[in-house]
């Protein structure tokens, strides 16, 4: 295994510096894929003008969203700018999604910080009528904070909202059924669940305790990179909430997960990240996959062409 990897890229602005030149994209730019129809925008997810250009007309079935919530503090007035701040990208969203869509934002909820800023994102999104919420998802890490005087906080927390009546597929983990006994008289034969289920496996509910989070022994590790989202819980809701061919959107775009579980799953994914190190991770992920079928670099890392980095 290398042992290369990049440290964490928003902390580091000597290295941002030395990779900059190294970016395709500059603020303000897309690049689009020649051969799915992908997009990846350096954009603003509040600017309706550079989402406009994004879209193009075109209308997504699913949005996926992983906003910046590690605000400094949460004083009161910081806590109200981030949720005007979400307000409006909220809004762009709605205005790209199709009649049958649907949304999923990943949410932090501080424990230390009276939980937010989950609580007024949610009364926030009560002034979108066009959002219904339907789920509120809770992704179980392995590894938490906060072990020896309170509970252990080992929580993600993933809203789910729809606009219309959209697709929905339900999803099976690979955890198999083990209890027994609940039966129910079938053609006047007790029937016990597991003979009458679909699968052998229990089905995602709105607790996933199934998905290992990344790590660098992990191959879809993308060093640099602080909060990537394991490939699995992505293509758990792309495979849900969208079907073959549709647009996805996600405009917080970082490692590039939508990206990779749309060109795996068959869809387009027009996604953006308003910092180019973070846009040319993306592109270069997608190329990674298509040249060696590889999901990330382990523990080496995207720049490795450049000296210095190897
Ligand atoms: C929490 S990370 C997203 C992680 C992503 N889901 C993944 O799996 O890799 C948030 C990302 O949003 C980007 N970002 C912050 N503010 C933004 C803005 N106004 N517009 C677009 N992207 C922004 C950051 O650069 C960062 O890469």
């Amino acid at each position: 295994m290398k042992n290369n990897p990049l440290p964490r890229l928003d902390k580091d602005n000597e290295l941002r510096g030395k990779l900059l030149p190294h970016c395709r994209l500059q603020p303000g730019e897309i690049w689009e894929d020649p051969q799915v129809g992908h997009k990846i925008g350096c954009l603003d997810a509040a600017d309706k003008t550079q989402i406009t250009t994004l879209m193009d007309g075109a209308k997504a079935d699913l949005a996926v969203h992983d906003p910046p919530y590690n605000l400094i503090a949460f004083e009161e007035r910081m806590l109200q700018d981030y949720i005007d701040w979400c307000e409006k990208w909220i809004r762009l969203t709605e205005s790209c999604l199709s009649e049958n869509s649907s949304l999923y934002i990943w949410l932090g909820a501080d424990q230390g910080q009276a939980f937010q800023p989950l609580p007024d994102f949610m009364i926030m999104m009560r002034k979108i009528p066009q959002f219904k919420s339907r789920s509120f998802i809770t992704l179980r890490n392995q590894r938490g904070y906060g072990t020896q005087k309170n509970w252990m906080c080992i929580r993600q927390e993933l809203l789910y909202y729809t606009k219309g009546e959209p697709h929905f597929k339900v999803q099976y983990t690979d955890i198999p059924k083990v209890l027994r006994g609940y039966y129910k008289d079938i053609s006047g034969v007790p029937t016990e669940n597991l003979q009458r289920s679909k699968s052998q496996n229990i089905r995602a509910g709105n607790v996933w305790v199934d998905i290992q989070q990344v790590f660098y022994r992990m191959e879809e590790n993308v060093s640099g990179c602080y909060a990537q989202k394991p490939l699995k819980v992505i293509e758990r809701i792309v495979d849900a909430s969208s079907e073959a061919g549709s647009i996805v959107i996600d405009f917080f775009g970082h490692s590039g997960s939508t990206l990779l579980a749309c060109e795996r799953l068959g869809r387009k994914c027009y996604t953006i990240d308003n910092d180019p190190v973070y846009c040319e991770m993306m592109i270069r992920r997608l190329e990674l996959y298509r040249e060696k079928g590889l999901l990330g670099w382990q523990n080496g890392n995207a720049f490795e062409e450049i000296p210095g980095e190897k």
